[in-house]
């Protein structure tokens, strides 16, 4: 009689600790708008739209490899990407690379907005 009492015990305090878990408060606490990192969203459209020229190896072209170098060019990143596509100082340059979407540029904004989170 006691066990089933102590089986029921332990369900109940399992089910409780599940209703509570962190899981459940993490997901209310998001925000609608995931913040916009480095490494999570800029690194791979640099890497998709700027290499070979502007990473080492095969680049011969100011490097915006890294984090630091992204930063520290950004709003010459940013105006240069906005060009227009005719623009001798557009980049991709010479559309080698398929120019970045209005919404790709807006995420570089966004970004720059956010004091560009590593
Ligand atoms: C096919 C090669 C190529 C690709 C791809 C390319 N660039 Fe360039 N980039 C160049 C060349 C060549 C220059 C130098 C000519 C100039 O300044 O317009 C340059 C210059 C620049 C400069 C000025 C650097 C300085 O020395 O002040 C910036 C900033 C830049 N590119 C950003 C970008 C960004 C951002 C991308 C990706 C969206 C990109 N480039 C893609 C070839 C490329």
């Amino acid at each position: 009689m006691q066990t089933r009492w102590i089986v029921s015990l332990l369900f109940f305090a399992a089910v409780l600790s599940y209703c509570s878990s962190p899981k459940v408060a993490v997901k209310a606490a998001e925000p609608v708008q995931p913040a916009i990192t480095y490494s999570k969203d800029i690194a791979p459209i640099m890497q998709a739209r700027c290499t070979p020229c502007h990473f080492p190896e095969q680049g011969k072209k100011k490097f915006l490899d890294t984090y630091a170098a992204t930063r520290d060019n950004i709003d010459d990143i940013i105006n240069r990407v906005e060009l227009p596509q005719s623009d001798p100082k557009f980049m991709p340059f010479k559309n080698k690379k398929e120019p970045l979407s209005d919404s790709l540029i807006m995420v570089l904004k966004q970004w720059k907005e956010l004091n560009m989170p590593e």
